[in-house]
């Protein structure tokens, strides 16, 4: 029983992914890592290192050369898998001519969320993401960060119980990643499993429960500071700085 129990909370589960583009890139060598549930994870690593390659793997956007993925107990192409996930993109490309609230409507339809759902969690997640005053305005009138929180508010819509970020502080200003910061301290308050990357070393540390360092498609890195014993004063920056420029 104990044994199933701790297979259940293994929310990610990736063995051995390697990742060749067509193009010859190898974006991933051997890439293996467990997130158990309720944990937040910053996915750490340079320019280029494989992070967006490695998220878009483990939302089945992107297929593995070879290696294992697991999500949520199952193929995270599977629509049952994809209904417990959110996602926010790298790079969004959202209808331009759609205000937010359409935005939500769209995706809510998406995961099967009646109509009364979707417009009572739509103006909650508005609210939590700053967003409620310019709920009618045209996309295309977003600025960059107004554009990124209208991305977490997607991602966050339906509730799900994993939240895949690909670098959801970039483009927000500082009080929207304060409260970028709050919305993943409260994620984690309410059992969610939160993996995200990101380049923000500072903001990731006081919220990530655990991190990972990829450099050049392998994971050079996992564990928190903290493990660093007899290291004198050790930070994620001191530690990302020291794997990254190790040859
Ligand atoms: N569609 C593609 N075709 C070929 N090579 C690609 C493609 N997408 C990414 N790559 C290559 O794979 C490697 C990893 O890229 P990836 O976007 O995963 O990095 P990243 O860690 O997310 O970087 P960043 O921090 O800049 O977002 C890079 O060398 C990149 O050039
Ligand atoms: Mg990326």
């Amino acid at each position: 029983m104990k044994v199933e129990n701790e297979i259940m909370n293994e929310v990610i589960k990736v063995n051995q992914l390697n990742k060749k583009y067509p193009g010859g890139q190898q974006a991933l060598r051997d890439f293996s890592l467990v997130v158990k549930e309720g944990e937040i994870f910053g996915f750490l690593g340079p320019n280029g290192a494989g992070k967006t390659t490695a998220i878009k793997i483990l939302l089945g956007l992107l297929e593995a050369t070879s290696g294992e993925v697991q999500v949520l107990g199952g193929n995270p192409a599977q629509p049952k898998v994809r209904r417990g996930l959110g996602y926010l993109p790298e790079t969004a490309n959202y209808y331009e001519f759609m205000n937010v609230l359409e935005l939500l409507r769209f995706y809510g339809v998406l995961c099967d969320m009646s109509k009364e759902e979707i417009d009572r969690r739509g103006d909650e997640i508005l609210e939590l993401v700053g967003l409620s005053e310019v709920r009618r305005r045209p996309l295309r009138e977003f600025s960059k960060g107004m554009l990124q929180r209208a991305g977490i508010a997607q991602a966050l819509l339906h509730d799900p119980q994993l939240l895949i970020l690909d670098e959801p502080m970039t483009g927000l200003d500082p009080l929207g990643r304060k409260r970028m910061r709050d919305i993943i301290l409260s994620l984690r308050e309410q059992g969610k499993t939160v993996f995200f990357s990101s380049h923000e070393l500072s903001e990731t540390e006081v919220v990530c429960d655990r991190f990972g360092i990829l450099k050049q498609g392998e994971l050079c890195w996992c564990g928190h500071p903290s493990e660093m014993v007899g290291d004198g004063d050790v930070n994620l920056e001191r530690i990302f700085l020291r794997f990254i420029q190790e040859e």
